[in-house]
């Protein structure tokens, strides 16, 4: 006999972990169908997704580490520290970052005990209607669920012709575990992945060229920002940063990868010992047996959803990066805890417009809502205030006063439209523009608030406080 539950989540990352905890607590019986191994010892599936597997955990662990060993060389000297000899060992590096990956998808398991969500070790789909409600299939064997959430996230979109191996030619799964640092690394893709991966090699001694499709550098972000990081990332860091890149033909031989491209209607080559393709990621629909039950998928291979992940069959949602907007995590885990809300008939609701993003670079780069040249297109009349980290006492006492805060907001009536930061810390400074963008906050809230001293959040005080032409610092 079919087990039997009120919500059925296939996918275990941040968006369906999330959810089927969220479900649980509400009160109903869940389970939660994941079926990807990763890396562990003995192939059985893990939970917690891209995310905790093989993305924003793994590469923020080596990140650290490689900032840590890039600190060292050249951030400790003017602290008046010396160190003779720095060298590091690349096995216990990864051997770390696996640690804590195993750690928190065991966590997972844990909060699913804690919670009663059943775990359904394999591969999920949807055979038909009847029953409960929706008749499922995970591992082969079936399920029936009142309502289920579909989770099941993104991979890695692949250059047509060009096969990863994850040794010569990689994704994010091989860029997060080379077993030596390659003597020279390419990069397709300028984006997320490009430039934080690109920046853990480059730490750790490859010489790194970024190929680039577009002529503009992060061109998701303020345009003060992306000029900023592009003087500090290529000039002062060394990244090598190739823009408006057409690929040709991409070789790879036995011990390296050629890759013809043009640029400025010139043909050149790049030689490289790796390459790793980072050029955004496909939502994951196959074999989910959506054809079986009529769930609609749209052109670009997305779920169809409304503003509330409902998705065009009865009971059925569908969250995170499967599903339109950005892929991030915290988006993923929103949607879960709105989609359990919405079954329990509550109230659910995320607020796509304030959703932060954070590029873990160093600097780190952060901005939540509209970017000043969105807002000017759409017509809308804005002001700006931005202020250095130069201006700070506690970037200088760090070390650090590379960067910026631009708060922009709305002319007529103050009300805060975006804020875009740059500079050491900004994945956390975010979080108070996020809460201003939340209660739709003006500039002068924040101007007002009392800010402690010294920190970085000052800066944020400082740029509030500039949009009305008022700094104290600057
Ligand atoms: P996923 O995390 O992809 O999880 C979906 C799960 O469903 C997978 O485990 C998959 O195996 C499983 N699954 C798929 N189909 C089935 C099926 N039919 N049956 C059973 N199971 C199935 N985001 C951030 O916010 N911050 C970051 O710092 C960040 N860093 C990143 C770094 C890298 C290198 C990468 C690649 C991504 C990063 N992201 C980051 C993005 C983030 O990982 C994703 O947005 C997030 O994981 C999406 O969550 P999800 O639950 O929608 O999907
Ligand atoms: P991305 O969308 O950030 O960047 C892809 C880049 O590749 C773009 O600049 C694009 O113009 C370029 N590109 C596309 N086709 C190309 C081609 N043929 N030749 C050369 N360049 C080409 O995608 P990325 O870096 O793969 O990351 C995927 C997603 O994962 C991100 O969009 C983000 O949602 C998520 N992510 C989030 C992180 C974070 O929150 N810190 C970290 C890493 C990933």
């Amino acid at each position: 006999m079919a087990k039997s539950f009120d919500v059925v989540v296939i996918g275990g990352g941040p968006g369906g972990y999330v959810a089927a905890i969220r479900a649980a607590q509400l009160g109903f019986s869940v389970a939660c169908a994941e079926s990807n191994p990763y890396a562990d010892p003995k192939g059985e599936p893990r939970l917690g997704g891209t995310c905790l597997n093989v993305g924003c955990i793994p590469s923020k662990a080596l990140l650290q580490s490689s900032e840590n060993y890039h600190l060292l060389h050249d951030g400790f000297a003017q602290h008046g520290i010396r160190v003779k000899e720095a060298s590091f060992d690349l096995g216990t590096m990864l051997g770390r970052k696996e640690k804590i990956v195993t750690q928190l998808t065991a966590g997972i398991r844990g909060l699913f005990r804690k919670n009663k969500v059943a775990f359904l070790p394999g591969h999920g789909r949807f055979t038909g209607r009847g029953g409960a409600g929706w008749q499922l299939e995970v591992g082969g064997e079936p399920v029936e669920a009142k309502h289920v959430i579909v989770a099941t996230g993104s991979r890695a979109r692949a250059l047509p012709g060009v096969p990863v191996d994850n040794v010569l030619v990689s994704d994010n799964v091989g860029a997060l575990s080379f077993d030596t640092v390659p003597g020279r690394l390419g990069i397709i893709g300028s984006g997320v992945i490009g430039l934080e991966l690109g920046s853990v090699w480059k730490r750790l001694g490859a010489e790194v060229v970024i190929l680039e499709a577009l002529p503009n550098f992060l061109a998701a972000c303020d345009e003060a920002v992306s000029r900023e990081a592009w003087k500090v990332f290529t000039a002062k860091q060394g990244l090598d940063i190739r823009l408006g890149c057409t690929l040709g033909e991409i070789k790879a031989g036995t011990s390296g990868v050629t890759v013809a491209y043009s640029r400025d209607g010139k043909d050149e080559r790049l030689e490289c010992d790796r390459l790793v393709v980072s050029i955004g990621r496909v939502p994951n629909t196959e074999g989910l047996g959506a054809e079986a039950v009529g769930l609609r998928i749209d052109a670009r291979g997305f779920i169809e959803v409304d503003g509330h992940c409902r998705t065009t069959l009865p009971n059925v949602y569908a969250v995170g990066d499967v599903v339109r907007g950005p892929m991030l995590a915290h988006k993923g885990m929103e949607e879960g805890v709105m989609v359990a809300e919405l079954i329990a008939g509550q109230a659910g609701h995320v607020n796509y417009d304030a959703i932060p993003w954070v590029i873990y670079t160093s600097p780190e780069i952060a901005w939540v809502g509209k970017t000043e040249q969105q807002l000017r297109s759409e017509g809308v009349e804005v002001r700006c205030g931005q202020v250095p980290f130069a201006a700070s006492g506690r970037a200088m006492g760090l070390g650090d006063t590379t960067g910026f805060v631009k708060v922009i907001a709305d002319a007529k009536t103050d009300r805060v439209l975006g804020v875009h930061v740059i500079g050491a810390n900004a994945s956390e400074l975010i979080s108070e523009a996020v809460v201003a963008m939340e209660f739709a906050a003006s500039s002068e809230d924040i101007a007002r608030i009392s800010h402690a001293h010294p920190t970085l959040s000052e800066i944020m005080h400082e740029a509030a406080l500039a949009v009305d032409k008022r700094p104290l610092h600057f």
